[in-house]
């Protein structure tokens, strides 16, 4: 049984994904320093698997601990790499933090990826590389644009870095993933996404807003040039994206011979107004959202969606869970963690 390490284990993709990890024969070790995430997600994991697996609260940005993990582990034979900051607006205020965090994590964990000779790197990128694309879908293909945001720079150099390493002599394989809008929560309700203070993503604003924990949403601009003057862009669930990085892993096992570095992009293929989204949310739910058209969010782009053509003739990726899915298992965690809430209260 092929042991994988995960970084950002705890959080909300890595958490994901760990679980359909384990469902498919992998075995698991996760770094995780839990600075945006707790280690709750490590009891929700066994919870729907039945399995153990172990975190090591550990920052990437500490080598001597992190070399330390892989001395442990010498049986480890592939990395999928979530742990990084994602918030846009933070990185705008604190730069050097995301500069950081994200580039030493990357360069820390790859140095002892290289020291031990483990052949497989999947890393976790995001659509935000294309910037404000000239024509969508947007391919693979399609070109890398200026950062708009620090943590959209951390995400096109982390491709980079990761790229020239698989050039370098040795059995070197690695995967871009390229996220689009991951949302929604295990259908078990055990694990979800647990933003840090205020959420800043259109998803938990809206189910914190139904729930009564934000008093009412904003939705960022109604005047863009599309159908109803709202952003475009492609919601893809969290479960869906945690299973192609199981097929990733395969892929790239199944392709040993080849040292390369692919990327995939990882979107539904379909673009979703902000509006039709909350629109949705309130059909699944039957809860009349509270939210206000505000002044458009600086450094939002405009519309994209996913040409996912690679990853479902590649990887075999395929689809499981659509727009209402995504709204209802999204639901469900928050009303969960709202029970959880008021249990704590109670006691
Ligand atoms: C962006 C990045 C994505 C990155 C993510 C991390 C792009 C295209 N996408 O996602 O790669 O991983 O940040 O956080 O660069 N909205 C509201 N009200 C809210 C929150 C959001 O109207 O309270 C709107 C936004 O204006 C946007 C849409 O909802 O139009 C989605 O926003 P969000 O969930 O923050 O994701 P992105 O900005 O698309």
């Amino acid at each position: 049984m092929a042991k994988i390490l995960v970084t950002g284990g705890c959080g909300y993709i890595g958490s994901h994904t760990i679980v359909d990890l384990l469902e498919n024969g992998f075995s698991v070790i996760s770094i995780d320093d839990n600075s945006r995430s707790t280690a709750y997600a490590v009891s929700g994991i066994e919870q729907i698997t039945g399995k153990k697996i172990k975190n090591y609260k550990v920052d990437l940005k500490n080598f001597d601990e992190t070399l330390a993990v892989f001395q442990e582990n010498e049986d480890i034979s592939g990395v999928i790499h979530f742990a990084a900051y994602k918030a846009v607006g933070e990185s705008v205020a604190e730069p050097l933090r995301y500069y950081e965090n994200n580039m030493i994590g990357l360069i820390n964990l790859l140095k002892c990826v290289q020291e031990f000779d483990i052949p497989y790197f999947v890393f976790s990128s995001s659509c935000t590389v294309y910037g404000n694309p000239d024509s969508i879908p947007v391919t693979e293909l399609s070109p890398v644009k200026k950062a708009e945001s620090p943590y959209g720079a951390t995400k096109q150099m982390g491709e980079e870095i990761v790229a020239d390493y698989t050039k370098t002599d040795g059995m070197r394989a690695a995967i871009l993933l390229r996220y689009f809008n991951p949302v929604g929560a295990h259908p078990s309700a055990f694990i979800g996404e647990s933003p840090v203070g205020k959420p800043q993503n259109l998803v938990p604003a809206i189910t914190q807003t139904a729930v009564g924990k934000l008093p009412k949403m904003m939705v960022f601009g109604d005047d863009y040039p599309t159908r109803d003057g709202s952003c475009i862009r492609d919601y893809i669930h969290v479960c869906d994206i945690a299973r192609a990085h199981t097929l990733a892993l395969q892929y790239l096992v199944d392709n040993k011979n080849k040292t390369t570095c692919d990327i995939f992009n990882l979107g539904s293929g379909n673009g979703i107004t902000v509006l039709e989204a909350i629109h949705t949310f309130e059909e699944v739910s039957g809860v009349k959202l509270n939210y206000e058209i505000a002044p458009r969010r600086p450094g939002d782009v405009v519309a994209i969606y996913a040409n996912n053509d690679a990853a479902v003739s590649e990887l075999g990726w395929e689809i499981k869970y659509d727009i209402t899915e995504m709204m209802r298992t999204a639901w469900a965690w928050e009303l969960k963690i709202k029970a959880a809430e008021e249990k704590v209260k109670s006691n």
